[in-house]
């Protein structure tokens, strides 16, 4: 269920902004990160989805803290969360969008691996997923998130994800 709902704040979030090719202002920025918290604020309501509301809340905390909306570090964020992550990321990176056309398996795990590095994502989680899809040559993603998060620019300096 997170995975479908995670980004369902960007309901609130303009087409202009979303689709937008190049890079975002500081006032688009900002309300590009609003979506977390209009997400968990939609959802909270319906008891059925109250589990997945610190998912959809922390889906864009990062294991240095640098993330938002809430400034999470490593443990503090929900794994259910870490994990989402590596695999909208992973969905973003290897499917088409306006701006660039998707990158190959490798590449997009490439990106994961960097974001390690660069004390974004969680290692042990993001090594535990290459090492599925590297053994699986048929690996498939079951489905697709209609409201995924996305990526512009070139990588890996040029990473953008709202
Ligand atoms: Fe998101």
């Amino acid at each position: 269920m997170a995975c479908l709902l995670h980004d369902v704040g960007k309901v609130a979030v303009p087409d202009s902004i979303l689709m937008k090719p190049g890079r975002l202002t500081a006032e688009e920025t900002e309300i590009v990160r609003q979506h977390p918290v209009v997400g968990e604020r939609i959802c909270a309501p319906l008891k059925s989805l109250r589990r997945i509301l610190p998912v959809i809340r922390h889906h864009h905390e990062r294991m240095d803290g640098s993330g938002y909306p809430d400034g999470l570090r490593g443990e503090q964020i929900p794994v259910q969360a870490r994990i989402l992550q590596i695999a909208d990321i992973y969905d973003a990176l290897t499917t088409d969008r306006p701006y660039r056309m998707a990158l190959s398996s490798e590449e997009a795990l490439q990106i994961l691996e960097y974001e390690v590095m660069r004390g974004w994502l969680d290692g042990p989680l993001v090594s535990k997923f290459a090492a599925i899809r590297r053994a699986r040559e048929d690996f498939r993603m079951i489905g697709r998130s209609m409201l995924a998060s996305y990526y512009g620019g070139s990588r890996p300096t040029g990473i953008r994800r709202a």
